[in-house]
């Protein structure tokens, strides 16, 4: 797939659970060289290798994906994670929310409630606005009253999707997940109903 190939107008934005139905966008992603992990962009070792564990059994990597939605971390509550494929008509990119449950707190190893990526054919066209939006309400169903999302001080796109959202900027700094000279911006966010 290239670019250029994708010029079809885009749909609303939707969050789709991942399933083996649609997978194969998440195949073509991962093909044309996207990065689920935005830290990992431009690995192509990473990507060819996650490509390769899909295609030799794509049931046992959707259960990886998504585990069963939650995992131990350290002696804490479990870690829930919801993840999503963000969707206009086809695979646009993903979108993750985690949390303990009773708790503001995440393990020190997580950055934050939410992640995201959208792949770069379906950038610029307002999916990770809308897909946050979305994930805002979903929360709010998971009875959370306040996030805390985090982007890289450079990384113009992802804050503005953030300010787009109402993040309110309340710190500067380094995170455990990264390297000790990345900085960081941290955001609240309120979980909220669509409007
Ligand atoms: C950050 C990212 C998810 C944004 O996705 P997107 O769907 O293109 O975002 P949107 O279309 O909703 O754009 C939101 C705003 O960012 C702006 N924007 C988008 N891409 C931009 C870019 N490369 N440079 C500057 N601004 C950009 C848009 O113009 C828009 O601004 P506006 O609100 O003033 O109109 C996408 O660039 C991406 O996946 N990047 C790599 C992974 C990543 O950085 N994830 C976030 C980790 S915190």
């Amino acid at each position: 797939m290239t670019f250029a190939d994708t010029a079809k107008p885009p749909g609303p934005v939707t969050l789709l659970p991942p399933d083996l139905e649609n997978l194969s966008g998440f195949e073509a992603a991962l093909a044309a060289g996207w990065s689920p992990d935005p830290r990992r962009a431009g690995d192509e070792t990473y990507v060819r290798g996650e490509l390769q564990r899909l295609r030799q059994d794509r049931a046992n990597f959707l259960d990886d994906l998504i585990p069963d939605g939650r995992r131990h971390a350290g002696s804490g509550s479990p870690l829930t994670t919801r993840l999503f494929w963000i969707w206009d008509g086809e695979f646009c990119g993903s979108i993750s929310l985690r949390f303990q449950a009773g708790t503001e707190e995440l393990p020190p190893e997580v950055s934050g409630h939410v992640g995201y990526s959208v792949v770069p054919w379906k950038q610029r066209n307002g999916h990770a606005t809308n897909a946050l939006r979305l994930l805002l309400a979903l929360a709010a169903k998971e009875g959370l009253d306040r996030l805390v999302i985090l982007c890289d001080e450079d990384n113009e796109a992802s804050r503005r999707v953030i300010e787009r959202n109402d993040g309110e900027l309340f710190m500067r700094g380094p995170h455990p997940s990264d390297r000790p000279d990345q900085i960081k911006l941290y955001f609240w966010l309120r979980p909220g109903v669509v409007v």
